[in-house]
Order: C-alpha cells, then sequence, then structure tokens
C-alpha cells in the first residue's frame, strides 16, 4: 500500500480568510451598522449582534420556520441568508411589529392579538416565526379559503400541534370563514 505524507501548508500558498465587513440593515425601524464576517447568517446577526432574540434558532437549515422575518416586506428563512446579502434592506421582526399609541401605550399587532386570543401557541418557541410568516402571507394577497393558509404556512412547523389555533387566529384577522 502507498502511503501518501502531507506536508503543512505553504504560508505563501495558504488562503487567507476575509475581513470583516460593515453591513447596515435597519432593523425594526431603526438603522444598525455592523462589522461582521461575511458567513453570518441573518439569523444569528439578529440573534448574536442585535440581541434581538425573539427570532428562533430551529433546524438552522430552512427546514422549521422558526427563524422568519420579514426583509422589505417578505417573508424568509433569516438562517438561509448571509446578512451581507440585505445590505441596506429593511428587517422587520417580532419586536418589531407591536406599535406604540398616541398615549404611548404597545399595540399588539392583530396578528398578536389573535394568536392570544385562540391560544396559538403552546411552548411558544414557533410563535414569532409564526406570526412573521402570516404577516407576509397576507401582503402576499394569495389565500381565499383556510386551505390557502394551512398550504401557505407549511413551511413553518409546530412540534406542538397548535396548527388549527393557529389557521383560527389567522383566518380570523383575514376574515376567513374557516367552517367554508
Ligand atoms: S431555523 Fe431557519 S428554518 Fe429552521
Ligand atoms: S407552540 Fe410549541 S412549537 Fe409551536
Amino acid at each position: 500500500m502507498q502511503t501518501t505524507f502531507l506536508s503543512e501548508p505553504n504560508p505563501k500558498q495558504a488562503v487567507s480568510l476575509p475581513e470583516k465587513s460593515l453591513v447596515t440593515l435597519t432593523v425594526n425601524g431603526v438603522e444598525k451598522k455592523l462589522q461582521l464576517a461575511p458567513w453570518t447568517t441573518l439569523l444569528d446577526a439578529l440573534r448574536e449582534y442585535m440581541n434581538l432574540t425573539g427570532t428562533k434558532k430551529g433546524c438552522d437549515h430552512g427546514q422549521c420556520g422558526a427563524c422568519t422575518v420579514l426583509v422589505d416586506g417578505k417573508r424568509i428563512n433569516s438562517c438561509l441568508t448571509l446578512a451581507v446579502m440585505k445590505e441596506g434592506a429593511e428587517i422587520t421582526t417580532i419586536e418589531g411589529l407591536a406599535s406604540t399609541d398616541n398615549n404611548f401605550e404597545t399595540q399588539l399587532h392583530p396578528l398578536q392579538t389573535a394568536f392570544i386570543a385562540h391560544d396559538a401557541y403552546q411552548c411558544g418557541y414557533c410563535t414569532p416565526g409564526q406570526i412573521c410568516s402570516a404577516v407576509g402571507l397576507i401582503s402576499e394577497g394569495r389565500v381565499r379559503t383556510a386551505d390557502d393558509i394551512r398550504e401557505l404556512m407549511s413551511g413553518n412547523i409546530c412540534r406542538c400541534g397548535a396548527y388549527p389555533h393557529i389557521v383560527d387566529a389567522i383566518s380570523e384577522v383575514m376574515q376567513i370563514d374557516t367552517k367554508a
């Protein structure tokens, strides 16, 4: 059998890793400037560099939807997106959905209110992703029936099986009859 000996890498040939680069994102209406390694996902940028831990890391492979956020109004899995690819984008996370009224009272987003009213969660781990995904779903304008909601929310997995109540909550906000 022939044995191959691997030599030490030649420092002259070694590939140097790219430097961190400046990334500017507007997150929940606030401009953020971050020095990030180019391989930092948007999910890690939110959770590790901005302390916005409402966005959850489930699978980290685009399969569960727990990391769903809105980028320029469109829902995406933030674990599958590099932060540098979203330079200049507007990001909305679960922390940015509520608003403040003239009396400085917090007003929940209608979907947040509906999720509470319909008990649309158990452990709550999937809930930020479910709600952000539902915001994106509504703005896509493709839903006509409760079955459409089930189909178009299928990328958001709920280990607790709260699906019927999630569909009820979204249906209420969209004024869709779940019995039809
Ligand atoms: S953590 Fe992104 S899809 Fe699961
Ligand atoms: S409420 Fe627990 S995973 Fe959905």
